[in-house]
């Protein structure tokens, strides 16, 4: 029996969303353990999309239990509204279903204030950001100043904590940013009546989570974001401020790593990214406009249209690599119908050099050349493929050699984003 981790292999919108989903049939427990509403997870069961942000994509499943982790960030008007739609739609009716860590931060309006200002001072230069307040929460966090849920949950400690922070960040906003200020007593009132509409889901998650899986409960580490938006991993500066990694599993949902046996990698039949930053494989030209058509490439939570690009396997491979991941599933890769030829790319040229590996410096990213191999394409449809042999042949070798350049196996190929539009190969939870 396994426990299985989900993380993103490329730059986020991997199609986690709907894995998380397929797979919940198989565990008990579903956990974010890192982000916040900077992701948007899509779930598509019987043709109806659900889009969740901060609830674990376990949350369509009635008898599973949800964990927001302690590495998780969460903006609370953001998680009321989640969990009201939810309920409106039949969904969460036992509110047993959510647990959040007192652990985990709180996303504050001045945190929103800072990331949207400092992105509109940066101008050419911004991180392009979800506007969230993820990076300022994370900062706090770090800076040790942050205010946690059980900080929220003791009115004093609260009161105490946002007098202080609010006076420093106005200070920040008004003279550094030339922002408005905030106000005390409207975010104090406002968060009084998120505290109570959440207090009844805090609890110790870590806790919980041993306390289940000793009992033989099966869990889900669903990601957020994706490897290469990892703020030690990616294409610093232009990532994301957790840990989005196998690794922040673990100090995300405060569990050991003996308890995460099957990691496997979310990757797209091709590439996309939203926001700035180096993406060596992007098509400027028609082929990338075809991509983002079929693909119906924009983003899930702020409605940007996102970049695309082919298949780049230097980046998955340093995902497959730093993840310790023992399979990929395999998305999108109907949307490739239609291509005479599928550039894959396998290394990076950068001035004369040919690169096998992920570069960190920034310089050597934005410089990078795709070296690439072409495969044959194929003309057919693929939505109504379940099993592997009902590939064409050309999609069949074009994912065995995927397989190839990156160094693991394909456990799964997506072919649509419905539940039921999925070749299954192996299941992890078997393993
Ligand atoms: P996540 O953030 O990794 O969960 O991914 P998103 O939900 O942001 O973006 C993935 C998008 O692709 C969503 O609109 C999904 O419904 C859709 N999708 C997932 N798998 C497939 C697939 O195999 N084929 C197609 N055409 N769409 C898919
Ligand atoms: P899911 O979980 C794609 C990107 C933003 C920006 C950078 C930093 O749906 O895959 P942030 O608001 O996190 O400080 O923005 O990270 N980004 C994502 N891109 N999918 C996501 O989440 C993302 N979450 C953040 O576009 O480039
Ligand atoms: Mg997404």
């Amino acid at each position: 029996m396994s426990n299985v981790a989900i993380i993103g292999a490329q730059w986020g919108d991997e199609g986690k969303g709907k894995v998380v989903d397929l797979f919940t049939d198989e565990a008990d427990i579903v956990v974010r353990f890192q982000g916040g509403n900077n992701a948007g997870h899509t779930l598509v069961v019987n043709g109806d999309k659900t889009i969740l942000h901060l609830v674990p994509s376990g949350a369509l499943h009635p008898d599973k239990l949800c964990v927001i982790g302690n590495g998780v960030v969460v903006d609370p008007e953001i998680l009321i509204e989640e969990i009201q739609t939810l309920k409106r739609r039949g969904h969460l009716v036992d509110d047993e279903q959510l647990r959040i860590s007192e652990q985990a931060h709180v996303i504050m309006p001045y945190h929103k204030a800072i990331d949207l200002a400092r992105e509109r001072l940066r101008g050419k230069g911004k991180i392009g950001t979800t506007g969230r307040g993820i990076g300022p929460a994370y900062e706090d966090k770090v800076a040790r100043t942050g205010i946690r849920f059980v900080d929220l949950l003791e009115e004093d400690t609260f009161r105490e904590k946002l007098q202080r922070n609010i006076e420093e960040k106005n200070i920040y906003l008004k003279a550094i940013l030339k922002e408005k200020t905030l106000d005390f007593d409207k975010i104090h009132v406002s968060y009084g009546r998120y505290r109570e509409k959440l207090r009844k889901f805090v609890t110790n998650t870590g806790l919980l989570l041993d306390q289940e899986m000793r009992a033989g409960k099966r869990v889900l580490f669903e990601g957020a974001q994706g490897t290469l938006l990892d703020v030690d991993h990616g294409t610093y500066p232009y990532v994301t401020s957790s840990s989005t990694v196998t690794g922040g599993a673990c100090s995300g949902s405060g569990v050991g790593p003996q308890h995460i046996q099957q990691v496997i990698g979310i990757s797209k039949a091709y590439t996309t990214r939203v926001g700035s930053g180096p993406f060596p494989t992007e098509l400027n030209g028609p082929d990338g406009e075809t991509l983002r058509r079929e693909g119906a490439e924009f983003g899930a939570t702020t409605g940007r249209s996102r970049r695309c690009g082919w298949f780049d396997a230097v980046g998955v491979r340093h995902a497959v690599r730093m993840n310790g991941m023992t399979g990929i599933a395999l998305t999108k890769l109907d949307v490739l119908t239609g291509f005479k030829k599928i550039p894959i790319c396998t290394a990076y040229r950068y001035g004369s050099k040919d690169l096998h590996e992920f570069p960190a410096s920034s310089k050597v990213m934005h410089g990078a050349q795709p070296v690439y191999e072409e495969l044959a394409g194929w003309e057919v449809p693929l939505d109504d493929a379940r099993n592997f042999s009902d590939l064409p042949v050309a999609a069949q070798k074009y994912v065995r050699r995927i397989e190839e350049v990156v160094g693991t196996k394909i456990i799964l190929v997506s072919v649509g984003p419905g539940r039921e539009q999925t070749i299954l190969l192996k299941n992890p939870f078997e393993s």
